[in-house]
């Protein structure tokens, strides 16, 4: 299926070492790591043709402006946009939400209602929020279950003629659940509300079709998916993003500007004020062409493996439990040890080159569900193996034994 060994020789920093031992990385849902072939797009993007875009005649200024749209282009065809001027490059997921929320500014009054499920990362609570600080809507909360599911019999019951919006993520970065948002987004648009998918953590693993799932606002960021920080998008369909005022004023998303009065510029401009990230924007398309080189089925097929053995192997520790374990879920395994706070479990597994990230995830209301202050969380990619599962489990029986 994968040659992991080789894929592994893509990525430089797996063979680096931590505390004195083989790096064995497995915090892949807070950031993956960057293959070569995307490193070297960054590096020949500044060795040969950094420019500014949209705004020079000159040669270099074109190449820049070729590649950055060409991979505006790689973007809309992954997921399947209808038109390119669809594809908003942001500088990630909050920065896509916030632009969201801050245009449904001038849409929503007292009357509406905006439904959140109780398992979203806070970038995708606070924002609505503060969307309903502003205009008085009210903010409901779609409940989850012991699994770490959403409860879809409440989801029907909360939605009203008054809903206006719902927010949603794909998979949750701290459960690894997969939403089944296809239901989701059909409910929603029975009771004309728009939805927006939080994508952050399904775009590593899976390829979202935005025109077959029929959604409003589909929103990710490049660093999750073997590409750079600081460089995401937001998908929306046309008739939304035409609707939406924008989000920042500035340089490039202008027509005309008199000091009367200034007139926007189209589609995809309109949101790119100011001059972006270039060199991101070009890495974005560059990771995407090298996930899809590995192939999407292969890494699904795969990660799926790692999650089923380390699951298994994980529960066997006496006094271990994991967080989310719903059907349909994705190599994402939250778990505690009884009666150990996750800090010490993160910090000795550290010490042994084994990164995963320990807390509340962003998602303390995931906590709060389960009366917990944080947990221990292995993420998965198609890098990993099962080697490394084994010293993840052989290192946390040790801490075990250490802490107890
Ligand atoms: N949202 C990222 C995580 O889950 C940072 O770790």
């Amino acid at each position: 299926m994968l040659d992991v060994e080789k894929i592994r020789n893509d990525f430089p920093i797996l063979s680096r070492k931590v505390n004195g031992k083989p790096l064995v990385y497995l915090d892949n849902a807070a950031t993956s790591q960057t293959p070569k072939q995307v490193i070297d797009a960054i590096v020949e993007y500044y060795s040969n043709y950094n420019s500014n875009i949209h705004r020079g005649v000159h040669t270099l200024s074109q190449e820049a402006t070729d590649a950055y749209e060409r991979s505006r282009e790689n973007l809309q065809k992954h997921f399947n946009a209808k038109h390119s001027h669809e594809i908003i490059f942001t500088s990630g997921t909050t920065h896509s939400i916030n632009l969201v929320a801050n245009g449904f500014i001038p849409f929503l009054t007292n009357e509406d209602e905006i439904l959140v499920s109780e398992m979203e990362h806070h970038s995708n609570i606070v924002p609505w929020q503060m969307l309903c600080e502003k205009t008085g809507a009210k903010l409901k909360v779609i409940p989850m279950t012991e699994d770490g599911e959403l409860d879809l019999n409440s989801y029907t019951n909360l939605l009203s003629s008054n809903t206006e919006l719902v927010f949603v993520n794909h998979i949750s970065n701290t459960l690894g659940t997969i939403n089944p948002i296809e239901e989701i987004i059909e409910k929603a648009h029975k009771n004309s509300a728009a939805v927006l998918i939080d994508g952050a953590q399904a775009c590593p693993h899976v390829v979202p079709d935005v025109q077959s799932l029929d959604v409003d606002f589909y929103v990710t960021s490049a660093h999750k998916m073997c590409g750079p920080t600081g460089i995401g998008m937001l998908y929306g369909k046309e008739e939304w993003l035409k609707k939406l005022p924008p989000y920042q004023g500035g340089g490039e998303m202008i027509e005309e500007v008199t000091f009367e009065k200034s007139t926007y510029a189209d589609l995809p401009h309109k949101f790119e004020a100011g001059t972006p990230n270039i060199c991101g924007g070009i890495a974005f398309g560059a990771a995407i062409d090298y996930m899809n080189s590995i192939g999407f089925e292969n890494i699904a097929a795969y990660e799926n493996e790692i999650l089923i053995y380390a699951s298994q192997e994980l529960r066997k520790i006496d006094g271990l439990r994991i967080y989310g374990t719903a059907k349909h879920k994705t190599s994402v395994i939250s778990f505690n040890l009884e009666g150990i706070h996750p800090y010490d479990v993160g910090t000795i597994l550290d010490k042994m080159g084994i990164a995963v990230r320990t807390g509340h995830h962003c998602t303390q209301p995931i906590m709060d569900y389960y009366n917990i202050p944080g947990t221990v969380r292995a993420s998965f990619s198609f890098y990993n193996t099962k080697q490394e599962v084994d010293l993840l489990v052989n290192a946390v029986k040790k801490a075990k034994r250490m802490l107890s």
